[in-house]
């Protein structure tokens, strides 16, 4: 890669040559200035400092620290993503995989790193199924069974090596440091492990790591995971390798197994990122460029954003913009759950459901003084989502380029099983597929086919790491939150469509409707009384909410201003930064 010197004012003056008398050697002199001029002049078009928002004020450090040591926003989202691994394991980890969505600004390249879990060889269809057919509870959730083969680690050695200035090991060094210096229990940690008190319990070295004497430690205490650095330094030594062959991949595979898990040496030396395009949509003039398939990320959003194209949604009063964004997402969770899955398993018709005609024609079926009921609408079953783990962050560095990267582990603290001797939580990705058609996973997202357990197959998320761009102002953006991610994102998106800050797009109080179950859930204070009972006039059915949810960062450069904000949601305990 090349290094790009950052230089606040455009240089102007071009080169002046006399074609006609030049040698082969002077032109390719010249092709080389005018390459190197290019690169400066659209690294002076970069907004010339560095944003970071994450959830943990000590990831958006470690990325500050490897972008003030010569690293572009790809080293720092290594970074980032390795310190989140650390002092969030509730959240994310290299035990758990996620999508990076980055842009290069040197020559506008836009693409998905997909570092989804992939189910294991040995996994089939029916594996979370009791001999008369029926879901095994907490087996999809708990221990490793649970867990789809880590894509993390992979993905991060794929971003350092291609798109990064720094050695994949320097730019791991401050989570190894956090990892053996340790990290503060808060109340967040705390409210996290308290809710996983019992599966943690059954891991001898989760107990060991993340509780004190079996319990949740009090707020203060320091977490240090020795094991968990000695394998990220086998990363760093290592590269991918480090990980997924050698002794790393041994001790996983033993643990695993031994803990009831089917996990093999194959199945580590198999795993591969793989670079998705992905999806885009047009938005009452913002480009959206959104998480492609495994994620339906995109493809939900794209298809509510086309719905509600058709709607002039700032002149409507509260009770119908808020109807006919309901309807939107009612719809465009519906083709969630009935077509999506892994695109290197299953056949997607994306570019009809993310056809503005295809919107039009389920706009036309939308009343506005009528909730559709979900059973009317061809498709499947229900219940209940949750979703305080996960993570994500946005990032944008001074030369513009920017990366919005959502992790995760699956439920809070994965499968709460800590494989002995590696440090490494393992996620619980796999209670993502559908585990028998129509039965709802934690989140109460249902699927079909589509989403059915294969082996090597990654599972269907919600996470949707995005882009906006306006032409003024481009917006990184993203949120964990289980199957609101989509409807948070949506959401936020209507914010800077209308063109308000990143603080206010993290803060917008929030609702949410994924088809099944057939109910608006809303965060207390979204809806004041008098809109509550216009909705239920419509036929809407309400579940408020007590408590919050999400935590969204977003960075904004607005191109004009020359100026970059950043915001962390103030649910969570992030931090926005700009140096
Ligand atoms: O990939 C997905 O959609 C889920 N595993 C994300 C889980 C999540 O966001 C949990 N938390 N809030």
């Amino acid at each position: 890669m090349p290094v790009i010197m950052f230089s606040r004012t455009p240089n102007t003056k071009r080169p002046r040559h006399g074609a006609f008398s030049l040698s082969r050697r002077l032109l390719r002199g010249l092709a080389l200035c005018l390459v190197l001029f290019s690169l400066a002049a659209q690294a002076a078009d970069g907004p010339g400092r560095n944003a970071i928002a994450s959830a943990h004020p000590a990831a958006t450090a470690a990325g500050h620290e490897i972008l003030a040591a010569g690293g572009n926003a790809f080293d720092a989202a290594v970074a980032v993503s390795a310190a989140l691994a650390v002092v969030e394991p509730y959240s994310s980890g290299i035990g758990g995989g996620g999508f990076w969505l980055i842009h290069r600004a040197e020559d506008g390249f836009t693409t998905m790193i997909d570092g989804r879990e992939r189910a294991p060889l040995a996994a089939h269809r029916d594996m979370y199924l009791d001999a008369e057919g029926e879901v095994i509870p907490r087996a999809s959730v708990d221990g490793p069974l649970s867990a789809g083969i880590p894509g993390e680690p992979a993905a991060l050695a794929h971003l350092a090596g291609t798109y990064g200035r720094l050695p994949l090991a320097e730019s791991l060094v401050p989570a190894i440091r956090l990892a053996e210096e340790g990290f503060a229990v808060d109340a967040h940690y705390r409210r996290m492990a308290g809710f996983r008190l019992e599966a943690l319990r059954a891991s001898e070295d989760a107990t060991r790591l993340f509780l004190r004497g079996a319990n949740v430690p009090e707020e203060g205490t320091v977490i240090r995971q020795l094991e968990l650095a000695a394998t990220l330094r086998a990363l760093a030594e290592r590269g991918h390798d480090g990980f997924y062959k050698g002794e790393v991949a041994e001790k996983l595979v033993n643990g695993v197994r031994a803990g009831g898990g089917i996990w093999s040496l194959q199945d580590l030396a198999d795993y591969e990122i793989v670079e998705r395009d992905p999806v885009h949509g047009e938005y009452r003039g913002i480009t959206v460029t959104a998480a492609a398939p495994p994620s339906s990320g995109g493809m939900v959003l794209v298809e509510a954003l086309n719905i509600l194209e058709g709607y002039d949604l700032q002149q409507m009063d509260a009770a119908t913009r808020t109807h006919v964004i309901v309807e939107a997402m009612r719809r465009a969770y519906r083709d969630r759950a009935e077509y999506l899955g892994d695109p290197d398993y299953v056949d997607m018709p994306l570019s009809r459901l993310t056809h503005p005609q295809y919107a039009a024609g389920l706009r036309a079926g939308i009343r506005l003084d009528r909730a559709t009921p979900s059973s009317l609408l061809p498709g499947v079953v229900d219940t209940t989502p949750k979703g305080e783990d996960t993570t994500h962050f946005s990032i944008i560095d001074g030369d513009g380029n920017r990366v919005a990267a959502t992790l995760s582990i699956n439920y809070p603290f994965g499968a709460a099983w800590v494989v002995p001797g590696t440090g490494v939580l393992l996620n619980d990705e796999m209670d993502d597929f559908s585990a028998k058609p129509g039965v709802p996973n934690v989140y109460g997202l249902v699927g079909a086919e589509a989403n059915a357990i294969e082996p090597g197959k990654r599972m269907l998320s919600s996470m949707t790491p995005t882009f906006l761009d306006d032409g003024e102002r481009i917006a990184v953006v993203g949120t964990p939150g289980g199957s609101r991610i989509i409807s948070m994102v949506l959401l936020a998106a209507l914010e800077f469509s209308e063109g308000r800050d990143a603080k206010a797009m993290v803060e917008r109080r929030r609702f949410h409707h994924q088809f099944l179950p057939d109910a608006i859930q809303f965060e207390p204070l979204a809806f004041d009384d008098a809109l509550q009972l216009e909705l239920q006039s419509r036929g809407h059915e309400l579940q408020p909410l007590d408590s919050s949810y999400g935590n969204m960062h977003v960075v904004i450069w607005d191109l004009e201003k020359r100026r970059v904000e950043a915001a962390s949601d103030g649910r969570g305990v992030g931090k926005a930064e700009v140096r």
